[in-house]
């Protein structure tokens, strides 16, 4: 299945670039096409998926999470490690399984990295009183946007529950290098649950692999959500605190072959400023709203082609069925698109992300 769909994403990719020297209508014809293949193939792709759900979740992660491991991390000496980095380092590398690190009430002034050879890792506060882990790197600080998370993770299978992840630089208007992460997620098959990122500029750096968002704050000023990561927010507020114009989203996808996009469903969009959804980063750039109040700080356009007229014929950028008055589709950008219930299946439920195979509600 896999091979045969992507052969069908390189040849109508292929197909494309034989008429980018012909007429826009060309283009828009081809990519229409690849529209309703994405369509079909949802309904190819829903068949596997419940044959994954029968088969539930892959060895490796049924082996870990039989083997649950719990450790305590309070800052008053009452847990086991006093921060989150000597909790971490307790682990061996190559861990086979689930290890809980429950964390008590508090501010954690740490950097933390979670190595991709530390899988199965599970950062759970309390509901009532979740601690935050903060810092405040910024690109010029530490050299690259990369480097400035909070917290940065790179494994697979992770998950937080209850967690505050914060990066505290201010984010000044003109001044460069003033992103400021607070949490990267490169790893894949990642779940985050009652969780609150908060940040300025590029709060959220949704990198690349699977990942679901759910019951979760995000909050920042300019392109606060961004990344190549392949992920769903459902029932998550975004919460704009710009002073100007900027945009919630910057979805990265380069090359029409990539599996990468967001959906976010069920969301609320709210906060201050006048902002896109989204703006393309990278020509093939993939986000869709579904079930989302959207408050009256949407720009009537709804997206951002970031100053590239290539990307409105190639960029994916849908809406379904949302509400409130930022949802009044009257001004949109004339490619942004108002998906049809065939066309918004692929992206609303978890086989979006193959939850099937890994995903633990909770
Ligand atoms: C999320 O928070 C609510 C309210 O504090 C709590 O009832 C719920 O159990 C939390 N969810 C998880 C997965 O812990
Ligand atoms: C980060 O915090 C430290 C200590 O509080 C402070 O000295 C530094 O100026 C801050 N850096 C930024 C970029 O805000
Ligand atoms: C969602 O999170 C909020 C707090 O962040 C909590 O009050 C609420 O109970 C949570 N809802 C669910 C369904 O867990
Ligand atoms: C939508 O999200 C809200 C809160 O974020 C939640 O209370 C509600 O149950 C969600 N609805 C559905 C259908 O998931
Ligand atoms: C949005 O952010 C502003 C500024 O930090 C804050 O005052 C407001 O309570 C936030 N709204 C939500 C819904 O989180
Ligand atoms: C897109 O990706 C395919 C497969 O990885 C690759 O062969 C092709 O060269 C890429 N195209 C561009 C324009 O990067």
């Amino acid at each position: 299945m896999v091979p045969k769909s992507h052969f069908q994403i390189i040849i109508l990719f292929l197909f494309s670039l034989l008429y980018t020297t012909s007429s826009y209508s060309h283009i828009e014809a081809d990519f229409d096409k690849w529209v309703s293949w994405n369509a079909k193939n949802y309904e190819k792709k829903n068949v596997l998926e419940a044959k994954r759900k029968v088969r539930g979740p892959d060895l490796k992660l049924r082996q870990a999470e039989s083997n649950k491991v719990s450790i305590t991390v309070s800052q008053d000496g009452s847990g086991d490690f006093k921060t989150i980095t000597e909790a971490l380092k307790s682990i061996p590398l190559g861990n086979t399984k689930r290890v809980i690190v429950s964390i008590a009430p508090g501010v954690y002034r740490e950097k933390v990295m979670i190595p991709r050879t530390l899988p199965f890792i599970t950062l759970l506060g309390d509901s009532g009183d979740p601690p935050t882990i903060t810092g405040n790197d910024t690109a010029s600080v530490v050299g690259r946007t990369f480097q400035s998370a909070t917290v940065a993770v790179d494994a697979s299978y992770f998950v937080a529950i209850n967690i505050k992840f914060e990066n505290s630089a201010p984010h000044v208007i003109g001044r460069r290098g003033e992103q400021a992460v607070a949490l990267r997620i490169s790893g894949t098959k990642a779940a985050f649950y009652n969780c609150s990122f908060n940040g300025a500029q590029d709060t959220l750096y949704d990198h690349k692999g699977l990942h679901y968002f759910n019951n979760c704050s995000i909050q920042g000023s300019v392109d606060f959500i961004f990344g190549s990561g392949k992920s769903l927010y459902e029932n998550c507020n975004l919460n704009s605190t710009t002073k100007k114009v900027a945009s919630i989203t910057a979805q990265k996808r380069t090359n029409s072959s990539l599996e990468s996009g967001f959906s976010f469903k069920n969301c609320t969009v709210t906060g201050s400023g006048q902002v896109y959804l989204g703006r393309a980063w990278g020509d093939y750039s993939r986000v869709v709203f579904s079930y989302t109040y959207m408050d009256n700080i949407v720009l009537s356009k709804g997206w951002s082609d970031w100053g590239d007229q290539k990307r409105d014929s190639r960029v994916y950028y849908g809406e379904y069925k949302c509400s409130g008055p930022g949802a009044n589709l009257a001004g949109r950008v004339p490619w942004a698109r108002v998906l049809t219930d065939e066309e918004a299946k692929p992206f609303i439920g978890i086989q979006f992300i193959e939850g099937g195979t890994w995903l633990i509600r909770l």
